[in-house]
């Protein structure tokens, strides 16, 4: 696949913002926060969406909520995510979005297959009830429109195979005025397990007007030309595949604008590549905190989840990857990453392989009643989160 092949390489447009290239960054829980945010964008262009934030946590004023939207300077658009389940709650959470200035781009996500969340018909159990859906999102574009911040929904399939709500919940969406449509290729009941559905999002494509963007199984860049040449789409979203893996972004990058270069770092680059990631979140975490020590073990436990991704497929002893998933300070974050053998090469045969998320699809759990009413417009009890980042 080369970019000639690719058809209609134009920037995303997100209401008033160009992105270019047309790449976003997926929310991810835990993941997707300032420190790894400005990782990713040190490596290419593209839009960076931060990690999940409740709409009733927003509303709350909760403070660890509030701490959270949390946007670099150089940061252009700054992009948050927003969940919730009632429209009132969820235009007021875009109201103090806009009137405090804290965003330019609204993400609504009705994707989220956890149990404790569709169970209350949040997440992606939610466009099911299609006269609540889109209220919602009319609440949020009612909200945001007067502040010129565009609105997106990023969506599954639907419930599982005999409950597809995809094309449905993307026209509900565009006629609500949303600036652009997100879909991950599977259902809530296959969670992360299978492949991502690429005719899914070729079908929703054909189907809207809006800008379509396809998320699901991107690992390399070239499979984000690949989506992109099959579905139409106008943009791509980038979530397990940049796992220990930031580079990708660069990838992207250079792929977007035709050139054939990709990075395959040694053990020694990618050594580097953790430390500023470490550092990063070591910032995050001591910005704000009363005591500077803290802040350093805080970030470097925020970092330790992402050891195994960086270390997957390279040859490293597990006493040493044990040692570096447990570090509390960036001085033993060096001393430990002195011990990699900084000459061996990148493994290739890691290359295309998942990291993340890889669970067996599961039985959806849904209120009673749920699937038998999709008129009931009625709001879920109890669905709203409190706290945000899932
Ligand atoms: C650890 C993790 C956390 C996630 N958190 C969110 C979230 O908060 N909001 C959301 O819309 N999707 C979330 N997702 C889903 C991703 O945004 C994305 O849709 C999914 O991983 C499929 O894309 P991929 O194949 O590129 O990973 C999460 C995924 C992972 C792996």
């Amino acid at each position: 696949m080369t970019a000639s092949t690719v058809p209609a390489l134009r920037p995303l447009t997100l209401g008033q913002h160009q992105v270019w290239p047309p790449v976003v960054l997926a929310p991810m829980a835990g993941i997707t926060n300032i420190g790894f945010r400005r990782l990713c964008r040190e490596q290419g262009g593209g839009i960076y969406v931060c990690e999940m934030i409740t709409t009733r946590a927003l509303v709350e004023r909760n403070p660890k909520t509030l701490r959270m939207i949390a946007f670099g300077d150089d940061e252009k658009p700054r992009s948050l995510q927003l969940y919730g389940t009632d429209p009132e709650i969820t235009a007021a959470a875009v109201r103090i979005v806009v009137e405090r200035n804290l965003a330019d781009h609204i993400d609504l996500n009705f994707g989220c297959p956890v149990p404790k969340v569709t169970r209350r018909g949040g997440g992606a159990a939610l466009p099911w009830r299609r006269r609540l859906f889109a209220r919602l999102v009319r609440a949020a574009v009612a909200a945001a429109s007067p502040a010129g911040v565009p609105v997106t929904v990023k969506m599954r399939k639907g419930i599982d195979d005999d409950h597809l709500t995809y094309v449905e919940a993307g026209l509900a969406a565009q006629e609500a005025g949303v600036a652009a449509v997100a879909l991950h290729g599977r259902t809530a009941a296959q969670r992360y397990s299978g492949t991502a559905d690429w005719d899914a999002i070729a079908t929703l494509k054909q189907a809207l007007d809006v800008p379509v963007l396809g998320n699901g199984d991107i690992w390399e860049a070239d499979d984000a030309l690949r989506m992109v040449a099959h579905t139409g789409v106008d943009g791509v979203v980038i979530g397990r595949g940049c796992l220990g893996r930031p580079w990708l972004f660069a990838d992207l990058e250079a792929a977007f604008n035709g050139r054939t270069e990709r990075r395959l770092p040694a053990l020694g680059e990618v050594a580097v590549t953790m430390r500023r990631h470490a550092e990063l979140l070591v910032d995050q975490f001591t910005a704000g905190a009363r005591n500077p020590a803290r802040g350093e073990r805080d970030g470097c436990t925020d970092f330790r989840k992402h050891v195994a991704w960086y270390l997957k497929g390279f040859p490293v002893g597990g006493e040493l990857r044990r040692s570096l998933a447990m570090i509390e300070s960036l001085a033993q974050l060096d001393d430990l990453l002195g011990k990699l053998d900084p000459a061996e090469p990148f493994p290739v045969t890691a290359l295309g392989q998942p990291r993340g998320r890889t669970n067996s699809p599961g039985k959806v759990f849904l209120p009673e009643g749920w699937l038998a009413s999709r008129d009931d417009d009625t709001v879920p009890e109890g669905a709203e989160m409190d706290d945000s980042g899932g």
